[in-house]
C-alpha cells in the first residue's frame, strides 16, 4: 500500500517536473560547413530547463557550449532537432520568432567590452530593448525603468546613467549587460561564461548579483562555464559536454559526491579545493591528459575514449546511451551499461 503510494507520488513528481520545464532541447544539432570540413559543434543533445532553475553547462573550450547557447537565443538556426519554449517550437532564428517570444530569452556574453556599444551611454544601452519590446512606454516611463534596472543590478543610476562603457570597470560593464538583458522582462537568460573575462575579485560580486536577481524576478538561467567549481555555487543541475555531446547530467551535489563519467572525474580532479574533506572527495584516478580531438573528425563510439584511461575496444564501436544511475542522475558511458 505504502509502496504503491510512493510510486504514485514519484510518478506525480516526474510528471510535474516535465510539466514545469520552461525550455526543452530535443536532439539538437548544429553543424558548420567550413573550408576544412564539417564542424559538428553540437551533435544531438537533449536536456530541459525548469522554471526558476539554474542549469549549468560545463566543458572545456570547443565543446559546443556557446553554440548551444546561441541556438537557444536564436543567433543560429539548428541543423536539426528542436527547441521548445513552454511547449512551443522556437527552432528558428530570433529574427523570425514571434515578438512576444523573442523577449523571453536573453543572453549575457563573456566579454562586456565587445558586447556593449562604446559610443552609447549606459542609459542608451539599457533603454534600447525597452524601445524595441515595450513600445507603449513613454519617454519618462522608459527613463524610470532604466533607473529601476540599474538599481536592481547594484549600479546607482545617478552615478552610472550618463557614463560610457570605457569609463567603467569590467564588472560594472557586465552589470550593465545584465541590466540590458533584464530590460525586456525575460524568463530565461543564457549566461555564457559571464565571469570568465573578469578579475577574480569581481567574479563573486557578479555571481551574487545574478543569484539575487534570479530570486527577485523568478529567472531561469543556462549558466555556461568551463569551470565546474563555479557551478557548485550557482547551478541546480549540471550537464557535462564534450565535443558536441552531453555525457552526464545530474543535480549539482551529485557531481561532487558521486561523479560517474571519467570525463567529469577528470574535470573535478583539476579544480582547486578549500578543505581536506573536499580533497578526499576529489577523484584521484584521472588526471587531465591528451588533446581534445577535432570536432571535424570526432572519435568513433564514445568521443572521450581517446583521453579515457578506462576505454576498451567496445568504446570505439559503441556510442554510449544515457542510463539513469540514481534518480535524475544520468550518464552516457560504456562502463555503466
Ligand atoms: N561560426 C562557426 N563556424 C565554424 N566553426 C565554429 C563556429 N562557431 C563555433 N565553431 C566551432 O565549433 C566548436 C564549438 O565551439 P563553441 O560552441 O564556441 O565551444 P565552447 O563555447 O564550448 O568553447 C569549436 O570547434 C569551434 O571552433
Ligand atoms: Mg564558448
Amino acid at each position: 500500500m505504502i509502496w504503491a503510494h510512493i510510486r504514485l507520488h514519484v510518478g506525480y513528481i516526474r510528471r510535474k517536473m516535465k510539466m514545469d520545464s520552461l525550455l526543452a532541447v530535443d536532439n539538437l544539432k548544429k553543424y558548420f560547413e567550413t573550408s576544412y570540413g564539417v564542424v559538428k559543434a553540437v551533435d544531438d543533445i537533449s536536456f530541459d530547463i525548469k522554471s526558476g532553475e539554474t542549469f549549468g553547462l560545463v566543458g572545456e573550450s570547443g565543446s559546443g557550449k556557446s553554440t548551444t547557447g546561441y541556438l537557444i537565443v536564436g543567433i543560429y538556426k539548428p541543423t536539426s532537432g528542436r527547441i521548445l519554449y513552454k511547449g512551443q517550437d522556437i527552432s528558428i532564428p530570433a529574427r523570425k520568432r514571434p515578438k512576444h517570444l523573442k523577449k523571453e530569452i536573453q543572453i549575457v556574453f563573456q566579454d562586456p567590452k565587445s558586447s556593449l556599444n562604446p559610443k552609447q551611454t549606459v542609459k542608451d544601452i539599457v533603454e534600447l530593448p525597452l524601445k524595441v519590446h515595450e513600445k507603449s512606454l513613454s519617454k519618462a516611463d522608459r527613463e524610470a525603468r532604466v533607473k529601476e534596472l540599474l538599481e536592481a543590478v547594484g549600479l546607482p543610476p545617478e552615478d552610472f546613467m550618463y557614463r560610457f562603457p570605457r569609463e567603467l570597470g569590467g564588472g560594472e560593464n557586465q552589470l550593465v549587460a545584465i541590466a540590458r538583458a533584464l530590460a525586456s522582462n525575460p524568463s530565461l537568460i543564457v549566461l555564457d561564461e559571464p565571469t570568465s573575462a573578469l578579475d577574480v575579485s569581481i567574479q563573486a560580486k557578479i555571481i551574487n548579483a545574478l543569484i539575487d536577481l534570479q530570486r527577485k524576478y523568478n529567472l531561469s538561467y543556462l549558466f555556461i562555464t568551463h569551470d565546474l567549481s563555479l557551478e557548485r555555487n550557482v547551478a541546480d543541475r549540471i550537464a557535462i559536454m564534450y565535443l558536441g555531446k552531453i555525457y552526464e547530467v545530474a543535480p549539482t551535489d551529485k557531481f561532487f559526491i558521486n561523479p560517474l563519467h571519467p570525463y567529469t572525474k577528470m574535470l573535478l580532479s583539476s579544480i582547486p579545493v578549500l578543505t581536506d574533506e573536499e580533497e578526499k572527495l576529489k577523484p584521484k584516478e584521472i588526471k587531465s591528459v591528451g588533446e581534445i580531438p577535432s570536432p571535424v573528425n570526432p572519435p568513433s563510439g564514445c568521443r572521450f575514449r581517446t583521453r579515457c584511461p578506462f576505454a576498451t575496444e567496445k568504446c570505439a564501436k559503441v556510442e554510449p546511451s544515457f542510463v539513469e544511475m540514481e534518480p535524475n542522475h544520468f550518464v552516457a558511458c560504456n562502463l555503466y551499461e
